[in-house]
């Protein structure tokens, strides 16, 4: 038997795969746009398991199920075994055995990638502690839409070296652009994967100067889920990094803010920004939708990004 195809950092796809894959995103859009019948995953299953809370990722990739003909299965630590402590490698050769893939959303990255060494069939990361993978991929998705190629382009990461920080650091050596993040000291992104990207990733403390002529400006949450009783302290370390109108008019004037959501305005955004012309935050919830669908049909069926 084959090994199946995992997705649990962006670096799991080629470029050419990722390429395929967004251009397959923009073909499924616009077919669910048209309402137009495209149920490749007839009679397929995708068992997701969510030990963090979630609104866009579990709507998205249970809609994108129902969309393409097959079924969704969410599962809660509250309500399965794995909650109750039956071991990771079971529980992924059990629900091998009867779904097409699984969707993952946990804390520890190590649990994935264990979950994915037993797996026998795709496992799709749907955030981790260290990455969320997916996010990235609608927001590709939502640069392309609005803006064509990223390559060569320049990003800007302010706030917290987080999950979504460390994707964007991925995205740069996947879609071949630059970043400039800007975090306080303390909360730098993993030294390893920073380095992993080489020059096209600059690491640097002021917002302004990392947000000065960026094509795109973007930032998340202060204190990530599970990070709860840190929010006092992280407000403190962060309120230096908000995306305000100071930091958008630091960028191109034609830049786009970009959110991955839940967003707490008056914290790492303005309200002004998030609510205003160059926000397109809302596309990239939608896209996560279409790109979704067409990651599960390239690692369900191996087609359609191929
Ligand atoms: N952006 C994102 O993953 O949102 P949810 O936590 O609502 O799934
Ligand atoms: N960094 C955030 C992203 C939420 C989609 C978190 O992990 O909570």
């Amino acid at each position: 038997m084959t090994a199946p195809r995992h997705f649990l950092t962006l670096l799991d796809l080629g470029p050419e795969e990722h390429a395929a894959l967004i251009r397959r995103a923009l073909e499924l859009k616009r077919l669910q746009r048209e309402r137009r019948p495209h149920r490749l995953l007839e009679g397929r299953v995708l068992a997701m398991v969510f030990e963090k809370s979630s609104t866009r990722t579990r709507v998205s990739f249970e809609a994108g199920m129902a969309q393409m003909g097959g079924h969704a299965i969410f599962l809660s630590p509250r309500d399965t075994q794995l909650g109750r402590g039956e071991p990771v490698p079971d529980t992924a050769r059990v629900l091998s055995r009867m779904a097409d893939a699984i969707m993952i959303r946990t804390f520890e990255h190590e649990k994935i990638e264990t979950f994915a060494a037993h797996a026998t069939v795709p496992v799709i990361n749907a955030l981790t502690d260290r990455f969320h993978p997916c996010q990235l991929l609608a927001d590709i998705l939502t640069w392309v839409e609005h803006r064509g190629d990223i390559k060569g382009r320049t990003a800007a990461w302010i706030g917290d070296g987080n999950n979504m920080c460390h994707s964007w650091i991925n995205a740069t050596r996947v879609y071949d652009f630059r970043l400039r993040i800007a975090v306080p000291e303390g909360y730098d992104p993993d030294p390893d994967i920073l380095a992993a990207a080489g020059d096209r990733v600059t690491l640097m403390r002021d917002p302004l100067e990392a947000a000065r002529d960026a094509d795109l400006v973007t930032t998340d949450v202060w204190a990530s889920m599970g990070q709860e009783g840190e929010q006092a302290r992280r407000s403190v370390a962060f309120r230096n990094y908000q995306v305000d109108e100071r930091v958008m008019a630091a960028a191109k004037p034609d830049a786009l803010f970009m959110h991955c959501l839940p967003a707490h305005r008056g914290e790492e955004v303005a309200a002004c920004v998030i609510d205003g012309p160059q926000s397109v935050v809302w596309d990239e919830a939608e896209n996560r939708l279409h790109a979704q669908k067409a990651l599960l049909e390239f690692l369900i069926l191996g087609s359609g990004a191929g």
